[in-house]
Order: structure tokens, then C-alpha cells, then sequence
């Protein structure tokens, strides 16, 4: 068995929530993951599963509810992702979304075709049917569209529930089965009531109880590592973020003495981190932590290596040697924690139903190899970050870690441009600490989703004091997003982008310019690498 199908059996399916849970179909939509983050909001448990889910699987899963998401597909072309039809007569209700919508109307007797007038952004719906979906409603509303198809006619099985200006079927529901379809997203945020159409769907319509809590999964999964485990030891590499700290903090919890963590220090850390990881799971959660010092060994590996993906390659090879030769210092080990959260397996397709194509190859996931022979385990991989995020707290990880920005496992060196060296590196840690901090005491580290320093390859000239300096170029990166795929450069106050210029230049020997990375992802990345 390779240590993805180990991955994959260690994980639920179905779901043991499997009560009161709902399933989206994924046919494409960039939307698909925030669906199942909504439908958590409400409190039921919901899973992402791939569009040609045979209607026998669906059933074993014993859904209450299915929601087939939008798609970039025009549901009359040529090789168009569908769904099995037989899915409407399963007697569980059914709610299009967009692409979804006009999916389920074509199946059951209706017409969809390009619209004259395509809806891109807001539009007002006026809702003529206030029961059901639109309980609780006004009689208009804003929504967001995203569309260029819609429903141009629907059977007479079909009762039209509301209209905008320029698309006179955008919500329906079907007379004798429980469909129900929306031309409108009712999962983002521009549609200010989309969560109340949500909560119709799930809690009236679908007869949920909204009773998911993640105090339960929390409970649920610490019985199940103990069933899993039994009396075996378990190791768990951590690395400062949030994932693999309260990946560790499950773990300490379910089985206590059983854990052990691993720290490999590979000289690319940020600053105080290690000692930070050493105050958290050596003192605070009393886990066997073992720091392994290989700042040499990953430094001599990179010596005069300038290439990104050759640097990340070599970084991969020497985290694997170190963590091994560690794991086999530890007697017993039968099973490696790893902290992939669901985003992770979803968009790697990994996921036994995960939807069929590969958004981005993370990092995460297979981080370890098959050869190391540990089977996995992986009690995140049913959750979004911010659920991580609030598992953390609830589980006594402090919020200095629970909001830690994210870090690439590659540390520092995707942020060193060009030759990595230890100097360089300090330098770089130097600045990336002033950057964290001023903007802690601005009181906008929450509100941004990354900010850190970059080292440039290039040096500036300069003058300090009356000499001439020829000295380091400091870049600031700040973004804003939520979703990592797309990312805005945050609007830093300038006083704020002044105090950090001033004291990098001032504090960090080596520096004598700073400049701050205004370009948004896409077309630039995150990171600068
Ligand atoms: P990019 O640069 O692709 O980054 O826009 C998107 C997000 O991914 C993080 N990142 C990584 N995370 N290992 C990780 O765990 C990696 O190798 C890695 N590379 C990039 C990056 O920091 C950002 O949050």
C-alpha cells in the first residue's frame, strides 16, 4: 500500500457524521470549497465529492443534502461534466448552483442557452415566491452572477421563484421532487443573504439539525487516534505553523506520552521559532521533542545553489535524511502524524472523491515518503484552515501560533534570492522579525494574511554617514487574501511602511534600501522565490 491509499483509508468515508451531512458536487467551480465552508458555518457537516459520483455511492453515503456547484462549462456543450440524472429521484433534495442549476433543469425537461445579456457581479433579484429557499426574505435582494448561460425555459414540472432584469428564471423548484436551483451564488459574501437561503436549504428543506460542532469533531477524533494508535508511538514533525502544531496538540491530547515531535532546525527558520516550538511542546504540552541541529547540513547542501526548484529539491532531500535518521533514533514507531488539511487533499485530487481536476500540487501532502514506512495519519484532513485555526484554540494552542501566518516548509531560503549563506540569512531573519513586529504593534499582523521580508539578489548603493555603501536591497511582501490561489498587496499605511524602512535600515547591518512588492497575485506569486 503507498502512503497515499494509507492516507486515504485512515481518513472518513463516509463521513462518521454521516447522520447529518451534505455532499457538493464539484463540477469545476472555483467556488466549490467556500460551498462546504458555508454549509459548515451552518453547523452541517459537508464534504466536496467528485460530479460523476455514482447515485449507489451517493446513496451509501446516506447524504441529507446534494448541492451541485457552478462550473466554467456550458452544460450543452460537447464533454461537459454531468451527473448521473438518477441523482434527482434519489427522494434527498437537490440544489443547483448556476452551472448547477441549469444542470438540473436540463436533466428535468428544461432549456439552457447563452444569454442575451450575460450577469457578471451584482444583480438585484426580485423573488417572487417568499416559502422554501426565499422563507424569510424581501421581496428584492442583491446576489451575486457569474454567468453566461442561463435557463431560457423550464417544463411545467418547474415553478419559477424569482427573476432579475435580464434573467427571468434565476431561482426555480420543481413540483414533485425536491430540486431546487439558483442562477445566483448564495455562498459568497456579495450576496449579503445568501447564508439565510443557505440555512433554508439545509435546515427546513434538507431537515438538518445544524448540530456539527467542531468541539465534537474534536472529541471524535481523539477516541479515534486512540482506537487507531492503541498503544503505539507516533511521531509527529512540527515546524512552527499552525497546521502542524495543532496537528501536534490533537495528538498530545489523545495520547499524550505516545507522541514525539520532531524539530528539524535547518538554519531557515524564522527568528526565536525554534525556541518558541521548544517553549510550546517541550514545556507547555510536554511532548518527547527532539531538535535536530542541521543548520550545516542544509547550508552545505545549498551551497552556491541559486535556482529556485533546485534549491527546494535539495531542501526536500535533506529534511527527509535528517527526519529519518531521527525517527529511527525512536523506538516503537508505528505511525507518522501529518498536519494536510483538507484544502491540501482536495486540490492535489488526492481525495478518494476528490473532484477531477488539479487546482495546485500542494506541498503538504506526500511530504514524507512511502519509504520511511510509517503508516499516516492525518486528524486534519476533513478541515478548512480557520476551522484548524479555532480546533487549535479550543485545544489550548496559544493564539501566538493559532494566528501565525503561514511559512513555506522551504523556510527562508524561498525568501533569500540568489546565494544562500548563513550571513545572508541572518540578514534576512533580522528584517523578516521587523517587519512581523511593527506591523503586531500596528495592530494589523490578524488582518493581513502574510507579510514578510525578501532578500534580493542585487545590491544598491547608498550613503550612510557620508560613505558611500554598497549594501543589501530589502523587499516587504504583504498580502491580502483568504484562499492563497489569488492575493492582493495590502494597502500598508505609509507611516507604518516608513517606521519598517527606517528601522531595517537602521538595525539590520547590510542594509541600505528597502523597497515594498505592490504586485498582486496573479500575475506575480506570494512568495518571491
Ligand atoms: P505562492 O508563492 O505560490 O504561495 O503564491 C502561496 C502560498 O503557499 C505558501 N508556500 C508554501 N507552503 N511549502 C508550504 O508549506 C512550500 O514549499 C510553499 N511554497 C509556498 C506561500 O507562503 C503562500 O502562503
Amino acid at each position: 500500500m503507498d502512503q497515499r491509499s494509507k492516507a486515504a483509508s485512515t481518513s472518513r468515508s463516509p463521513p462518521r457524521v454521516a447522520d447529518e451531512h451534505v455532499v457538493v458536487l464539484d463540477f469545476g467551480s472555483q467556488y466549490a470549497q467556500l460551498i462546504a465552508r458555508r454549509v459548515r458555518e451552518q453547523h452541517v457537516y459537508c464534504e466536496i465529492v467528485r460530479h460523476d459520483i455514482s447515485p449507489a455511492a451517493l446513496r451509501a453515503r446516506k447524504p441529507r443534502g446534494i448541492i451541485l456547484s457552478g462550473g466554467p462549462s456550458s452544460v450543452y456543450e460537447a464533454g461537459a461534466p454531468h451527473c448521473d440524472p438518477e441523482i434527482f429521484r434519489l427522494g434527498v433534495p437537490v440544489l443547483g448552483i448556476c452551472y448547477g442549476m441549469q444542470l438540473a433543469c436540463e436533466a428535468l425537461g428544461g432549456k439552457v442557452s447563452s444569454a442575451p445579456t450575460r450577469e457578471y457581479g451584482r444583480a438585484r433579484i426580485s423573488i417572487t415566491a417568499h416559502d422554501g429557499l426565499f422563507a424569510g426574505l424581501p421581496d428584492h435582494t442583491e446576489v451575486w452572477m457569474s454567468h453566461g448561460d442561463q435557463v431560457a425555459s423550464v417544463s411545467s414540472d418547474f415553478v419559477p421563484l424569482a427573476r432579475t432584469c435580464t434573467c427571468p428564471i434565476a431561482a426555480v423548484r420543481h413540483n414533485s421532487l425536491p430540486v431546487f436551483g439558483l442562477q445566483f451564488h448564495p455562498e459568497v459574501t456579495h450576496t449579503p443573504l445568501g447564508s439565510t437561503v443557505l440555512r433554508n436549504f439545509l435546515i427546513d428543506i434538507c431537515g438538518c439539525r445544524g448540530a456539527w460542532r467542531l468541539g465534537d469533531f474534536a472529541r471524535e477524533t481523539i477516541e479515534e487516534i486512540r482506537a487507531t494508535v492503541g498503544d503505539a508511538r507516533v511521531i509527529c514533525g512540527l515546524s512552527g505553523g499552525v497546521d502542524s502544531s495543532v496537528t501536534a496538540a490533537l495528538l498530545y491530547q489523545a495520547i499524550g506520552s505516545q507522541l514525539s515531535c520532531i524539530l528539524v532546525d535547518n538554519g531557515l527558520l524564522r527568528k526565536n521559532e525554534r525556541e518558541g516550538i521548544a517553549h510550546e511542546f517541550g514545556d507547555h504540552f510536554k511532548t518527547d521533542l527532539h531538535i535536530v541541529d542541521a543548520e550545516d547540513v542544509f547550508l552545505a547542501a545549498l551551497d552556491g545553489i541559486t535556482e529556485p526548484q533546485e534549491k527546494r529539491r535539495r531542501i526536500g532531500h535533506a529534511f527527509i535524511d535528517c527526519f529519518k535518521v531521527e525517527a529511527q533514533k525512536i523506538k516503537g514507531v508505528e505511525f507518522l502524524a501529518q498536519g494536510t488539511l483538507y484544502p491540501d487533499v482536495i486540490e492535489s485530487g488526492a481525495a478518494p472523491d476528490g473532484p477531477a481536476a488539479t487546482i495546485k500540487l500542494h506541498h503538504n501532502v506526500g511530504g514524507l515518503p512511502a519509504e520511511l514506512g510509517f503508516k499516516l495519519i492525518e486528524p486534519l484532513r476533513d478541515l478548512f484552515k480557520d476551522e484548524v485555526r479555532r480546533l487549535g484554540l479550543e485545544l489550548g494552542v496559544p493564539e501566538e501560533i493559532v494566528w501565525r501566518h503561514p511559512f513555506p516548509g522551504p523556510g527562508l531560503a524561498v525568501r533569500c534570492l540568489g546565494a544562500i549563506t548563513k550571513d545572508r540569512l541572518n540578514v534576512l531573519r533580522e528584517a523578516d522579525a521587523i517587519v512581523v513586529e511593527e506591523i503586531k504593534s500596528a495592530g494589523l499582523y490578524r488582518q493581513t494574511a502574510q507579510a514578510f521580508a525578501v532578500l534580493l539578489p542585487v545590491s544598491s548603493v547608498g550613503v550612510m554617514g557620508d560613505a558611500r555603501t554598497f549594501d543589501n536591497v530589502v523587499a516587504v511582501r504583504c498580502v491580502d487574501t483568504t484562499d492563497f490561489m489569488t492575493a492582493d498587496w495590502t494597502h500598508l499605511p505609509y507611516e507604518l511602511l516608513g517606521r519598517i524602512s527606517t528601522r531595517i535600515i537602521n538595525e539590520v547591518k547590510g542594509v541600505n534600501r528597502v523597497a515594498y512588492d505592490i504586485s498582486s497575485k496573479p500575475p506575480a506569486t506570494i512568495e518571491w522565490e
